[in-house]
């Protein structure tokens, strides 16, 4: 037995993989370790990772200038209590995510956990308990759109789409109301209904991953149209929720998508590419209003939420120099090269005979590609093509996890054109294939 199967033994002896069905036989592969766009798999095998490992990386695997900011940190303070208790790293990085990323003076107050989730967790608290502690004890229903994935706490489940997903706990998670992703074609019928919606005395909150839905297919929609909903829902005093966690740090081209926007949303999620896919971190960034109304010495105020590892100074560390790489010209002109890879790209793929066949629709923003395969089944991540179209690329050694039949690009900004090149080459090679498996 060699190391590598020695270890995919012990590894279906023991662990339970996320999103993974058990089998027979072991469907994991041991990764040995990782550099720029690469990952090291234990039996010497080199796979380009193109979805950033689920989206968190953003300037390559082991960046050293990152791992040298955690040894440093981690040889000073590895963690304290934080509450009662601050640290250096984590009030360095509250001002770089409020003056830095967000930018918009508005904005006053970092909130520290541990993910995604939990980002969107305490944001979705903090909402409701802005009103409560203003005595709007019926303030409570949230608006969310349909489809959302928001993550896979309670209350981030809750705010999602109803989908096999979270099928099994459908009946525990609270009521939202759904609307539909804005197009042209519905844009007017939504806004009656959201105008409808947010004139409910008890609507509180409106949720939403600003222009592109990542784990519903990269759905992307119009920045204009989301500002119109911000709109009439800020008029009502309705607090909008930007769950930032897939689209923050430049994905989208901009520091955040919420830039795109005239009406900046009142509360901001972020956590994935946040410590640059090395430590697990989360954030919700708000304004100073939605702060203000916890401020009061007495505990009745107290927003009660906090985990042991909040603002993990290893994790602070980690961020501020991401967040120092991310705003070198450097960095950024590697993130316009792959956006402008990603134009030329479509351009030829537009060209391509085997498109208008096999491609139901392109899909583009910033670093963001994704391209929907036409299948006689709609949209769904349980999508028969899922498994075909991550098999077919990963035996060309690049990680590209579909999402049932959209297969996407979200890579570390660390890829070359080169890299980007031989993934598009095998995009067009898997229309060849399924035009060969008629
Ligand atoms: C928009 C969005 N919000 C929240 C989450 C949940 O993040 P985590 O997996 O870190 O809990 C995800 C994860 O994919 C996401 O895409």
């Amino acid at each position: 037995m060699t190391q590598f199967d020695d270890l995919l033994k012990e590894d279906q002896n023991y662990i339970w993989h996320p999103f993974t069905p058990f089998t027979d036989k072991a469907n994991v592969l041991p990764v040995n370790k990782a550099e720029g766009s690469y990952l090291y798999l234990e039996n010497g095998r080199k796979v380009l990772d193109i979805i950033a490992s689920w989206w968190v990386n953003l300037h390559g695997h082991a960046h050293p200038e990152i791992a040298q900011a955690i040894y440093k940190q981690a040889q000073n303070l590895e963690q304290v209590i934080f509450a009662g208790f601050t640290h250096e790293p984590a009030i360095r990085l509250s001002k770089i995510l409020v003056e830095n990323l967000v930018q918009d003076t508005a904005f006053g107050k970092v909130f520290f956990s541990d993910n995604g989730s939990t980002a969107v967790e305490v944001a979705i608290k903090m909402a409701l308990q802005y009103f409560f502690n203003k005595n709007e004890f019926n303030k409570l229903k949230i608006i969310a759109f349909e489809g959302a994935y928001h993550g896979d706490t309670f209350g981030a489940m809750s705010v999602g789409g109803r989908t096999p997903f979270n099928a099994a706990f459908n009946p525990l998670l609270f009521e939202v109301k759904f609307i539909s992703i804005p197009t042209k074609d519905n844009l007017h019928r939504l806004l009656q209904t959201f105008e409808t919606l947010t004139s409910d005395p008890s609507c509180a909150a409106f949720i939403f991953e600003p222009l592109v839905q990542g784990a519903n297919g990269m759905n992307t929609y119009a920045a204009e149209h989301l500002d119109l909903l911000i709109e009439i829902a800020q008029k009502k005093e309705i607090i909008c929720i930007a769950d930032e966690v897939m689209t923050g740090f430049g994905r989208t081209g901009k520091l955040l998508a919420s830039h795109y926007l005239k009406n900046m949303p009142d509360i901001i999620c972020l956590s994935k590419g946040i410590t640059g896919g090395f430590l697990p971190l989360g954030a919700t960034v708000c304004k100073e209003k939605i702060a203000e109304a916890f401020y009061a010495d007495a505990l009745h105020k107290t927003f009660f939420h906090g985990h042991s590892y909040t603002a993990n100074p290893l994790a602070c560390a980690a961020a501020c120099k991401s967040f120092e790489i991310l705003e070198r010209s450097t960095t950024q002109k590697q993130i316009e090269a792959i956006q402008e890879a990603h134009f030329s790209f479509i351009e030829k793929l537009q060209k391509n005979p085997l498109s208008e066949k096999y491609i139901k629709e392109i899909r583009h923003i910033g670093t963001i590609l994704a391209i929907e395969i036409n299948t006689k089944e709609y949209y769904s991540y349980f999508n028969e093509h899922r498994k075909l179209i991550y098999d077919f690329f990963l035996d060309k050694n690049i990680l590209m996890r579909p999402l049932g039949n959209v297969l996407y690009l979200l890579p570390p900004y660390s890829t070359t054109v080169a890299d980007l090149n031989y993934v598009y080459q095998q995009i067009e090679a898997f229309l060849t294939f399924l035009s060969k498996a008629e």
